[in-house]
């Protein structure tokens, strides 16, 4: 576990001042010239080094996902760009809006170093629509940073930056990274095909990079302390210091930074005071976002929290949002109100997520009341798997994992709500028709 002076994040409470005399005072901009003059390189080096993952929930190598921009002089004339995504609109993620509205300088030191790794020049900052007073403080952040020639044209780091800052209009799909340029663009959030990548055409047709806001916000840190520093947390392939959300039937729900591949057991009891009613009534755990698949809370205890632990429990961890539910609990209502989340973001331009996501939510909404046939259980599951991977982005599989999980882990549970349900002959007849969705 994490030892306080390795936190990254020493303002994550808003504790401290979050300006710049106060980014200063914990240790930010310090050298931040010598890593600019190292060079491109030594950056994505060090980044590779610590073994860095992006933080958004795919988990896709940071460092070598830099690499695919255009090199040092053998660009087109395109510019090189760099697009943080601060949309963070997936339920049970809240870490994104602490490092924009608290710890501010980290994100804009790190544009700065991760810009100079890929070649751009310029940061593009998407923020959530619903995010007024972190927009507010992210803004005025980048504005002392302008102020102090720390970016900008001829700043004091000899490496021309500048930060747009754009305030999205609270749509969750425009966290998807090729929704979020088109919105950034001016367009409908709607995701383009790939390829071409971003990497070879991006925002207004220029080469591109997208990473999370935690992604970009460690780096300078990565640069302080040494990759192998960050590398030295976790276990291979799944390194290093990590935002975690502990959200639902927790008794102390927190957002907190942790090292990665402790177990939730030691993560929940150090930081949240451990389950609500003790462990015994845990019932189950989304462990890293609502699109991950839900497990069971017997499976959770000894998971370790790490992108390789999930994957074995047959999950995923996303974000590290983790949603934490007791046994009193309605699970099929959770997952329910999961999918009629997903049905009302699914953009609408692929058949198989637009019909989809409504198609189970309808039938999920019958599960809850156990107004159902035993039979549409094995549909329903089938319906997950003809929209899971069947879209252009991944907000269909998204919709449809929650669903698996559900099924897989808790089938007892919806056949249990089937048997006890009692059809009244009247109103419905005596067997429900699907026929009738
Ligand atoms: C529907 C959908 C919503 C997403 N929302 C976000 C988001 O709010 N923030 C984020 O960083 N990534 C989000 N992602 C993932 C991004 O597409 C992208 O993988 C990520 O920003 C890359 O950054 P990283 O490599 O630093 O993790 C979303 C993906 C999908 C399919």
């Amino acid at each position: 576990m994490l030892a306080d002076q390795d936190r990254i994040f020493t303002n994550l409470y808003g504790t401290g001042d979050w300006v710049l005399e106060g980014a200063r005072a914990r240790g930010g901009w310090v050298d931040t010239k010598k890593f600019i003059d190292n060079g491109r390189d030594w950056i994505v080096n060090e980044v590779k080094g610590s073994g860095l993952r992006g933080r958004g929930g795919a988990g896709f190598p940071t460092a070598l996902k830099w690499t695919f921009m255009p090199k040092e002089g053998v660009n087109d004339g395109r510019p090189s760009q760099l697009l943080v995504n601060a949309d963070e609109s997936e339920p049970g993620t809240c870490k994104d809006r602490e490092i924009l509205r608290h710890d501010p300088h980290h994100l804009i030191e790190g544009c700065l170093l991760a810009g100079r790794a890929m070649g751009a020049h310029i940061a593009y900052v998407y923020i959530r629509g619903e995010f007024i007073r972190e927009r507010q403080n992210f803004e005025a952040a980048v504005q002392q940073a302008y102020d102090a020639k720390l970016i900008g044209k001829n700043n004091v780091h000899g490496w021309d930056f500048e930060i747009v800052v754009h305030h999205g209009a609270g749509a969750y799909i425009c966290g998807e990274e090729t929704a979020l340029m088109e919105s950034l663009e001016g367009k409908k959030g709607q995701p383009r095909l790939k390829p071409p990548f971003p990497a070879a055409m991006g925002v207004y047709g220029n080469p591109t990079t997208v990473n999370n806001v935690e992604s970009i916000a460690v780096v300078p840190e990565i640069l302080r302390r040494g990759g192998a520093w960050f590398g030295s947390f976790g276990r291979p392939n799944n390194t290093g210091t990590k935002l975690f959300m502990a959200s639902g039937h927790v008794n102390k729900p927190a957002v907190f930074e942790d090292a990665m591949s402790c177990t939730f057991e030691e993560l929940i009891e150090k930081h949240c005071g451990g389950i609500r009613g003790g462990w015994d009534n845990l019932l189950a755990v989304i462990p890293g976002g609502a699109s991950c698949p839900v497990v069971r809370g017997e499976d959770m205890r000894t998971a370790i929290m790490d992108f390789d632990g999930l994957r074995e429990k047959k999950s995923s961890f996303g974000t590290g949002g983790m949603i934490v539910l007791d046994k009193s609990a309605d699970i099929i209502k959770a997952i329910w109100r999961i999918q009629a989340f997903f049905k009302h973001e699914s953009c609408g331009q692929c058949t198989p997520c637009r019909e989809g996501t409504g198609w189970m939510m309808r039938v999920m909404e019958r599960m809850v009341e156990g107004r159902a046939q035993k039979r549409e259980i094995d549909m329903l599951f089938d319906v997950t798997k003809q929209i899971e991977g069947h879209t252009i982005c991944a907000l269909g599989d998204a919709a449809a994992w929650p669903v698996q999980g559900l099924i897989r882990n808790f089938r007892d549970v919806i056949e249990a709500r089937i048997d006890q349900y009692t059809w009244s002959s009247t109103s419905e007849g005596a067997v429900p028709s699907i026929a009738a969705e």
